[in-house]
């Protein structure tokens, strides 16, 4: 059977560090508040010269060398942003002039679930025979439109991008590669998490507003609900997971997540105290650093998983 299999990763990050203590020079909070209420410690912040698609362009090289393939090989690149480069062109074609591929190129936006959607649009695509060999891509400047005056927004998010490669390969049933993806949205929460600008509506680029008590509700319902499902239509069980590589919003979305479905915290990937929240990039991002730690192994079942503004939410569970 034909399924995408899992090549390589990689992923980038601005070059300046901001820690929780220097946030809280110029900010309204305490390294204790961040910390207390989720996990975060540090994030990165872009800077001149760095943009949504630089960092994915540099993440996508990483993800190349590590699966070694070259880039005359992907003839998809999909790459999920809620902070593209411009309104158009899509910023997949900047990423895909600098490494100089070919095929088709285009952004999806689903913010913090966006990974997942481009990770299910590329295997569709894949599995259907339209294309080969893909790069997926998150990739996000969140630092550009946050409101650095509201301080229940502001501490939450970082910039940074992380890239997959997945390639069209016949396998045995007990084999590599993607076994399932589910994915939702629900519209009617659209004003709970959402940028208050666009070009059709304002004409600005507009600023992230959110009411995070109900997002976090929101999240953790969804999120068991979505495991689930992908569970049940794999026919796997909760304890033969080897690692959850979740969005990584929250530490305590991550761990109610985690409890719902019976899994010991230890089996989850957690980078938002390096990272904090970078939307798309996140799952990416995370699922990079436990590959190059050692702890992603080939043969290992993970499953990724992500809820962001629209509602969208999504899980996919690959073998390696
Ligand atoms: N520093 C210090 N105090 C703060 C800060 C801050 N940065 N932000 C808010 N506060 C204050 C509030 O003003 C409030 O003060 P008050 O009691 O005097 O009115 C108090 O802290 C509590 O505020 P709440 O908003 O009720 O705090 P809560 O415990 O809900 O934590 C948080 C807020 C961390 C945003 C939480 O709701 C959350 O994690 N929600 C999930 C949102 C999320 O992760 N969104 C990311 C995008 S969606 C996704 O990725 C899943």
């Amino acid at each position: 059977m034909i399924r995408s299999v899992f090549k390589g990763v990689g992923s980038a990050l601005p070059k300046r560090a901001v820690s929780n203590e220097e946030l809280a020079q110029r900010v309204d909070t305490s390294d204790e508040w961040i910390r207390e209420r989720t996990g975060i410690g540090n994030r990165y912040i872009a800077g001149e010269g760095e943009t949504t698609g630089t960092l994915a362009t540099e993440a996508a090289r990483a993800a190349l060398e590590n699966a070694g393939i070259t880039a005359d090989e992907v003839d998809l690149i999909v790459l999920a942003t809620a902070t593209p480069d411009s309104t158009f062109p899509a910023t997949a074609t900047k990423v895909q002039s600098a490494l100089g591929c070919k095929g088709a190129a285009f952004d999806v936006a689903a913010v913090c679930s966006g990974f997942l959607y481009a990770l299910g649009t590329a295997d569709s695509m894949i599995r259907g025979g339209m294309f080969k060999c893909a790069l997926v891509i998150g990739a996000e400047t969140f630092s550009r439109i946050l409101d650095w005056e509201d301080r229940t927004t502001c501490v939450l998010f970082g910039d940074g991008a992380g890239a997959f490669v997945i390639r069209g390969e016949d396998v045995p049933e007990d084999g590599p590669g993607i076994l399932a993806t589910r994915l939702h949205a629900d519209g009617n929460h659209g004003d709970l998490l959402f940028v208050d600008g666009g070009p059709s509506t304002t004409g600005t680029v507009g600023k992230v507003r959110m009411k995070g008590r109900e997002v976090f509700r929101h999240a953790v319902v969804n999120l068991a609900s979505v495991l689930e499902e992908v569970l049940e239509e794999t026919g796997v069980s909760a304890s033969d997971i080897d690692w959850v590589v979740p969005h990584q919003a929250n530490l305590r979305i991550l761990d109610a997540t985690a409890r719902k479905l019976g899994l010991p915290i230890e089996k989850v990937v957690v980078t938002v105290d390096r990272h904090a929240n970078t939307s798309a990039a996140s799952v990416p991002l995370a699922f990079d650093t436990a590959v190059r730690d050692g702890r992603i192994k080939p043969g290992d079942l993970v499953m990724l998983e992500a809820m962001g503004g629209g509602f969208t939410w999504g899980a996919s569970l690959m073998r390696i």
